[in-house]
């Protein structure tokens, strides 16, 4: 059993108070309609519940997954998807909630399948963002934190499925790399 090291990268603060005004924009963005979260399962469940409340619109929910990293730290580099969103997204003003953009391949190919479903906007909220990682020309629209390029955890997001309810984003070091 490896020991892991933690070092908080974002405190439950910082992130509270930057979803409350990521919230803010979306509200006024949309000022008037309904918005659909999307949620991309399971990283973005915390920060979907947060955001969520931060906005002041009609808002629905639905969430799609995708195939993750296993129990590796390196990206795949292959997306395959898990569950499809529920419903048509004709017509709506959908925003794709994910933990973190990395490479962008994951936010690419959803985006891309969203886009089949002709609505009216396609908008991307990431609390994260490595931009130095990217290999796809991909933005966020709202994102909440760029980051350097360290493996990270916490308020959602995993290594081999735990971590995920740590209150911060924390640095993950494993002995041995
Ligand atoms: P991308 O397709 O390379 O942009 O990767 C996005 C996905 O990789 C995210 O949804 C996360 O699940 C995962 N990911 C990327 N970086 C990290 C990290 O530092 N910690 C945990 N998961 C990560
Ligand atoms: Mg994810």
């Amino acid at each position: 059993m490896p020991l892991d090291r933690l070092k908080v990268l974002l405190a439950r603060e910082q992130i509270a108070e930057k979803v409350i005004e990521l919230g803010a924009r979306i509200t006024s963005d949309f000022a008037g309609e309904s918005v659909v979260l999307i949620g991309v399962l399971k990283g973005a469940t915390i920060f979907l519940a947060d955001l969520a409340r931060a906005i002041k619109l009609d808002a629905s929910f639905d969430f799609i997954a995708v195939s993750s990293y296993g129990n590796t730290k390196q990206q795949s580099g292959e997306v395959k998807l898990m569950k499809d969103v529920d419903h048509s997204m004709g017509g709506k003003n959908v925003i794709l909630v994910e933990d973190i953009l990395d490479t962008g391949l994951t936010l690419t190919y959803l985006k891309n399948i969203l886009l089949g479903h002709q609505p009216k906007t396609v908008k991307i909220a990431a609390l994260l963002d490595k931009v130095s990682r990217r290999t796809q020309p991909i933005q966020g629209d709202y994102i909440g934190f760029e980051i350097p390029d360290e493996f990270v955890v916490g308020y959602g997001l995993d290594f081999a499925e735990r971590y995920r309810n740590l209150p911060d984003v924390c640095i993950l070091e494993t002995d041995g790399q």
